[in-house]
């Protein structure tokens, strides 16, 4: 193994020394970002496409941003030392590094997360007044309800949602024509069923699946409940199912992602839509759901001069003047990446859905390098003030 200065020269090459040169003392010092991930199948760093943890290195190279990845365990918490992975420009290499500025957690999976060696190690970077450390742990659906339920400001965007119980259950499928039932830890639609009602005592439910779903019927609340009583009280959520906006007759949802930026103001990185395929009740893309344009769907939806299309940009400006900063406060979790699932009804009036600290990245190449850029940004704010405060 190479013991690697995290110092990049003037050139954005490794040093093999430990202290910088005379020359790159005149350089200003770079940031140090070490990322938080897991191990691809060869050992390498993974969690997401290789192509993007090159291109964040690329970004931040522009910027005399130095970023390496880790693991857990390449952790030294005694010496102060990380095992990780710098990106060359053409190969990986491993090394050994000082400990960064600033930690980004992208662990992608949950059950990874949630080992105990993890977490604690989470607690200590967050601990440490040296480590800048964000994004610092995956939300759960439940929570962040919670969070946002309690100033009308927040509450106002949210469809009413319950855990899932016997009463919650009967409660709701009475009170709203449709409701969805979701794990409050899931993603990717899985698990997302549907429950419609058809006549005061008639119901159908469904199971979002890949290939669609067959639909159930049930005579009574009490015939529903007994066919999900296998999902998890604890964890199983009721949601107000909203009336969404059609576009070509298949439902929709925005896809939305802000950010903090070079000030650590939240900004609106991009918005996308994702068509749900055919009869489909979730829009993911491995459910038959496809990518569209904000704007081409909105203008056709609700014609490109009208009050109401005007007012779907105003709602996400509200959304994002309003929402990321309440979550950061009553969650008490510094933030600075977030994407927002959206549903537009058939009035044109937003619903948040669902909130996600470790957002997928976009394929819309516009908002990607948005993102790219924003996150660099951030970086160089978190490490201009954090030098001011010394
Ligand atoms: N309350 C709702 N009303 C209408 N559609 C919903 C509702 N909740 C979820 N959906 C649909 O199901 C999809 C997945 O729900 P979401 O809460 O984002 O869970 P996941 O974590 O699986 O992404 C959404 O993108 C949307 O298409
Ligand atoms: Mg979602």
């Amino acid at each position: 193994m190479v013991r690697l200065n995290p110092i990049p020269g003037p050139s954005g090459r490794l040093l093999s020394s430990t202290l910088p040169n005379q020359r790159e003392k005149k350089t200003p010092s770079p940031v140090t970002v070490g990322v938080l991930t897991t191990a691809n199948k060869k050992g390498l760093p993974g969690g997401e496409k290789q192509r993007l943890l090159k291109e964040m290195v690329d970004y931040g190279k522009k910027q005399n941003i130095f970023i390496f990845f880790f693991f857990a365990q390449g952790v030294n918490w005694r010496k102060r030392r990380i095992t990780g992975y710098v990106w060359t420009g053409k190969q990986w290499r491993k090394g050994l590094f000082l400990f960064p500025d600033i930690i980004y957690n992208r662990i992608r999976f949950r059950n990874i997360e949630s080992q105990a060696r993890v977490k604690q190690l989470l607690r200590q970077f967050e601990r440490d007044p040296s480590i800048y450390l964000f994004n610092s742990r995956f939300l759960n659906k439940w929570e962040v309800y919670k969070a946002l339920r309690i100033k009308k400001s927040t509450a106002k965007w949210l469809p009413e949602t319950v855990r899932f119980n016997h009463k919650s259950l009967t409660t709701m499928v009475k009170k709203y024509p449709a409701v969805f039932l979701k794990y409050s830890y899931g993603s990717l639609g899985k698990g997302i069923i549907k429950v419609k009602r058809l006549s005061d005592n008639q119901f159908a439910y469904a199971v979002a699946k890949k290939g669609g779903s067959k639909w159930k019927k049930c005579s009574s609340p009490n015939t529903l409940y007994r066919q999900l009583h296998y999902l998890s009280e604890n964890a199983y959520l009721v949601q107000r199912g909203i009336d969404l906006a059609r576009y070509k007759g298949k439902i929709f949802d925005l896809r939305t992602q802000f950010q903090k930026n070079r000030a650590g103001e939240w900004v609106l990185t991009g918005v996308a839509v994702r068509v749900a395929g055919k009869n489909r009740f979730v829009t993911h893309i491995p459910n038959g759901g496809r990518a569209a344009a904000y704007n081409d769907v909105m203008n056709e939806v609700f014609g490109s001069t009208s009050l109401t299309r005007r007012q779907v940009d105003e709602q996400l400006e509200q959304i994002r003047s309003i929402v990321p900063t309440a979550l950061e406060k009553e969650l008490r979790l510094c933030l600075a990446v977030l994407s927002l699932d959206i549903g537009v009804d058939k009035n044109g009036r937003l619903w948040i859905i669902e909130i996600n600290s470790k957002p997928a990245s976009f394929d819309e190449n516009e908002i990607r390098t948005a993102h790219w850029q924003n996150l660099m940004d951030y970086f160089i704010y978190v490490n201009e003030n954090r030098t001011r405060g010394r």
